[in-house]
């Protein structure tokens, strides 16, 4: 590589979300995609092809000990991010991990620990992070512009799950799939930035019979700073258009958050009036921060220290804390 600066990511687990980021790698400037893992041959193989100067290895311990990677993408099934990423941090590499980050309280607090004592970089892969709808919605909150917020409310509504565009072995599982692991995380890390705290949660989950497949049902209350209540009521196998929806009522305005991107206001004559806001490309946005980090310059990374809050958030809404 010779005079090339480009950062050398490795990516292990080549399945939705590692080729979701692999094409965000590949177009970034300051990336290179030096190296990639994945269990499954074909996978591998079909991204072998794709990345044609980029090692291929089915074991990431071979993979760790390639001195041409700086950072890895930790995109394998929740369950096993604390395995790689423990031997990942030992390996004095970077690490950028998907989100939960663990699949319990006492593996994020191990991972926490390991990366501190190792001082590599640490970043979560949550995009919602970089959304500049989420940024405005912050702001209109830190700048008192909803009047007292008198509840916030996360309601995720789901025709199907999975998801069609994330069939896989584990999602429809309790050990480690379910829609209150994949998506609540995402939401939690934002009402921690606007909020700081999630206290006293309660949460009521149903789970179908056979012991084995994920909750098909949550209702959750907790309170924020303040003693603002926070619901989460969540379903999945209903008739509608799948909709996920963070709402801030507040007594001069409330705010919408729809569907990842789209941000509504109401007042007390109308609902849903649409906010104009350019979106941001959130995951490039991710990697630029990576890359600053990794040099030594200041960045905003979701930390595992965030991520560690936010575990201990989801495994009492698992009613597992
Ligand atoms: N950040 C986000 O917005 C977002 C969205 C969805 C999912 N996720 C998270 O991303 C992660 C991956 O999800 P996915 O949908 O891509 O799953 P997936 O099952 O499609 O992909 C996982 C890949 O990892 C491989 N793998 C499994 N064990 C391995 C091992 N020991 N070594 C190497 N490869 C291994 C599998 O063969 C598979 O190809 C999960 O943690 C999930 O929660 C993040």
């Amino acid at each position: 590589m010779g005079n090339d600066k480009r950062m050398k990511v490795g990516i292990i687990g080549l399945g939705a979300i590692g080729e979701r980021l692999i094409q965000k790698f590949e177009q970034h400037p300051e990336t290179q995609i030096t190296a990639i893992c994945d269990t499954n041959q074909d996978r591998l193989q079909m991204f072998k092809q794709r990345l044609q100067t980029a090692e291929g290895y089915t074991d990431y311990h071979t993979l760790l000990k390639s001195a041409d990677v700086d950072l890895v993408h930790i995109a394998v099934p929740p369950k096993f991010h604390h395995e790689v990423l423990l031997s990942a941090a030992a390996a004095g590499k970077h690490i950028l991990c998907e989100k939960p980050l663990a699949n319990t309280y006492d593996e994020a607090a191990e991972m926490l620990a390991a990366v501190e004592k190792t001082g590599v970089v640490h970043g979560i892969h949550f995009p919602l992070a970089y959304s500049s709808a989420v940024d405005e919605l912050i702001r209109q909150t830190a700048d008192n512009e909803l009047g007292r917020i008198k509840r916030v409310e996360l309601n995720l509504q789901l025709p199907l799950w999975p998801r069609t565009w994330q069939q896989n072995p584990w999602i429809a599982g309790r050990e480690q799939g379910g829609f209150v692991r994949e998506v609540t995380p995402h939401f939690i890390e934002v009402i921690l930035r606007a909020f700081g705290n999630v206290n006293r949660v309660e949460s009521l989950i149903d789970y179908p019979e056979n012991g084995t497949d994920c909750e098909t049902a949550i209702i959750a209350r907790a309170e924020l700073e303040g003693g603002i209540p926070f619901l989460v009521n969540g379903l999945s196998g209903i008739a509608v258009k799948e909709t996920f929806e963070l709402t801030l009522y507040g007594d001069k305005k409330t705010l919408h958050f729809k569907n990842w991107t789209f941000l509504e206001e109401s007042n007390y004559e109308q609902t849903g009036l649409p906010i104009e806001i350019i979106p941001n490309d959130e995951s490039s946005l991710l990697i630029s921060e990576l890359v600053k980090a990794v040099k030594g310059e200041k960045a905003n990374l979701v930390t595992f220290k965030e991520g560690l809050k936010i575990q201990e958030v989801l495994e009492q809404l698992l009613n597992r804390r």
